[in-house]
């Protein structure tokens, strides 16, 4: 389908595809991002022949991109993290995590990101479809902390800490997506009873930065 009806640019998370699929990908016209967590992935992902690498810190909101979810990955600077895959391989790179303000981006663009990409700001943006529970607490002056975490889906995940992950953390097994599968009844049940504690509300560590308005406007003024 992506060969035969070809989109601008499709983007990988969790591993890298083989070397053939991105090959089709790319002689279709289409440009290829692989998400990586360090600069071993870095270099996997550039010997498999992407285009473009999106570096993605540990301070992201939701899922990390890593390639082993048995181990919670390391929690280094967006500015470290970019030197060292810098240094492994000649790519282009998207920087992402915790980007929030204008400086923050215009930080990445210096430290040899091509460019820098967001989440967690857009989440209470006119589009977003995050839950009106996951909305509620993002805006909630009460929560103060958010945790990397395998207690709502198997994969270390970023989000507002709760009471489920205080319970539950602790004895997370590394297994996406079956841990996903066997809460999400839960998660969605708890979501439309505006139960947060039980809902996965995946937030960056920017999340204070996170404004309702139009997402043009909140992307305009982190690119001015
Ligand atoms: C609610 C939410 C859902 C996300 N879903 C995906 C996804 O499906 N695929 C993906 O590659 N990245 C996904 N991301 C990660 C972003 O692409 C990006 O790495 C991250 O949001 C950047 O960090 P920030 O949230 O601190 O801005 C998601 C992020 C959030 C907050």
């Amino acid at each position: 389908m992506l060969t035969s009806a070809p989109v601008p640019l499709v983007s990988f998370t969790f591993g890298v595809p083989s070397p053939a699929v991105i090959a089709r990908l790319r002689s279709a016209g289409t440009v290829v991002a692989q998400t990586v967590t360090s600069a071993d992935e870095a270099r996997l992902a550039a010997d498999a022949g992407v285009d473009l690498l999106v570096v993605q810190a540990s301070a992201a909101g939701a899922h990390s991109g890593t390639f082993t979810p048995q181990h919670v990955p390391p929690s280094a600077p967006i500015a470290d993290l970019l030197a060292q895959v810098a240094a492994a391989v000649p790519v282009p790179m998207i920087a992402a995590g915790g980007l929030a303000t204008p400086e923050d981006v215009a930080a990445t663009l210096r430290q040899g990101a091509s460019a820098a990409m967001v989440g967690t700001v857009l989440l209470l943006s006119d589009e977003s479809g995050a839950s009106a529970t996951h909305k509620a607490a993002l805006a909630d002056p009460a929560r103060t902390q958010t945790v990397v975490t395998r207690a709502y889906t198997g994969r270390p995940a970023r989000g507002l800490r709760t009471a489920f992950i205080d319970r539950y953390d602790a004895m997370a097994p590394s297994g996406y997506p079956a841990v996903h599968h066997l809460t999400s009844p839960l998660r969605s049940a708890a979501a439309a009873a505006g139960d947060a504690e039980r809902v996965h509300l995946w937030a960056g560590t920017g999340w204070r930065y996170a404004s309702e308005e139009p997402a043009a406007a909140i992307l305009s003024r982190l690119a001015a």
